[in-house]
């Protein structure tokens, strides 16, 4: 595939005007009535990109969308505290207000992102989490002034296309999440690449039902369960031989209050629920992991913010944070859970993009990339 523009043949760039399109769609909480951001990590890692634009005497301006006003101006999604903490990690960099506040940009209105890059010599996408969006700030001004893939971006690109050509083996893929139609194309996807597919969490139940397993009130979509037992057949995708969850299952351990966890073995009885891996999938996943020499890690085994059906995620990431392979990690739930475990220093790579990394494995490329790389300016 043909590389991404970079802008290292720009030179200088005194007096030059550049439009910076980021994604510091990041969270926020309200702190004494302020609203702040809460998690800055988007922002602080376009700091070498932003800080290599100035010292070339770059005029930079950045935008983002923050969160989804859908079109209108919603003064809680201004991106005012979001200028705020950018302004106190460097000067000099302007950010311009939410681009979705106008309806053109999910439209990908032409004269919205013509009227965005007017007064522009350049432009840069470093928003690789926002590259799945056909949106107009990303595929508009490509067309317009020449363009170029942030090193981010690139960065991003670069990790996951070398996982995809030619993973050392074995290569091992944990897919979770809640919803099986979420999920399920990347499934297949990486039941073809990968040497093992570990599928957890909520979308697993619709995988277990296909195999004459009881699976309760557990998550279920009806749509897939061909889909799903096609890839069973297969034999290299691997779902949890039991699981934990709350009902009137034969206790995990001892109590047994309605709200303890119980333990279900294979099989989950009628008006009980699924919610973790059991400890024998625990043991099959963490030993498969292992042995792996590449890893790509998207979506948590249960559901993680529950303290009491944390087990399976964290057990996963133990197993990925200890392993020497190479280990990319997608999405924003694996990646919270990396945190919250506190291992986020000990995989290789952790992509800032969510459902971009998914889309990005699934399809091979994305909208945003194929504007870089299709700009006649490149
Ligand atoms: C994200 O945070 O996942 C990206 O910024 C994309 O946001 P979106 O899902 O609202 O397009
Ligand atoms: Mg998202």
């Amino acid at each position: 595939m043909a590389l991404l523009p970079s802008f290292e043949r720009w030179g200088d760039l005194t007096g030059r005007r550049v439009l910076v399109r980021v994604d510091f769609n990041c969270p926020v909480s309200v702190v004494d009535g302020r609203t702040v951001v809460s998690d800055d990590f988007r922002i602080r890692s376009t700091l070498p990109l932003f800080t290599d634009l100035l010292d070339r005497g770059a005029r930079v301006v950045a935008c983002t969308h923050f969160g989804r006003p859908k079109g209108r101006v919603v003064a809680e999604y201004s991106v005012q505290p979001i200028r705020d903490r950018l302004n106190e990690l460097i000067e000099g960099v302007e950010l311009l207000e939410n681009l979705r506040f106008n309806p053109g940009e999910e439209s990908n209105d032409r004269a919205f992102g013509e009227s965005l890059v007017a007064g522009f010599d350049y432009y840069i996408n470093e928003a690789f989490s926002a590259s799945h969006r056909a949106h107009a700030s990303i595929m508009v001004p490509p067309s317009m002034v020449p363009s170029a893939a942030g090193p981010n971006l690139q960065r991003e690109v670069a990790t996951l296309q070398s996982l995809l050509d030619s993973p050392a083996r074995p290569f091992v893929a944990i897919v979770g999440g809640a919803k099986v139609a979420d999920k399920l194309g990347i499934v297949k996807v990486l039941a073809d690449k990968a040497d093992t597919v570990i599928v957890g969490g909520g979308m697993a139940y619709t995988f277990e039902s296909t195999q004459g397993r009881t699976i309760g009130s557990s998550l279920f979509d009806a749509r897939y369960v061909e889909e799903c037992a096609k890839l069973l057949a297969a034999g290299n995708v691997l779902i949890p031989a039991d699981s934990r969850g709350l009902g009137d299952g034969e206790p995990f351990g001892r109590g047994g209050g309605p709200d303890e966890p119980r333990y279900f073995g294979a099989n989950i009885p009628d008006g009980c629920e699924g919610l973790d891996i059991g400890p024998e999938a625990v043991d099959a996943f963490v030993r498969a992991i292992a042995n792996a020499r590449t890893i790509l890690w998207n979506g948590p085994v249960g559901v993680f913010e529950d303290p009491r059906f944390a087990t399976g995620t964290e057990a996963v990431a133990r197993a990925v944070a200890a392993s020497d392979a190479v280990s990319v990690i997608g999405g924003g739930d694996s990646v919270a859970a990396l945190q919250e475990f506190g291992l986020e220093d000990q995989v290789s790579f952790v992509s800032t993009g969510g459902g971009a990394s998914l889309e990005f494995v699934e399809l091979g490329d994305l909208p945003g990339l194929t504007a870089l790389r299709e700009s006649p300016f490149a």
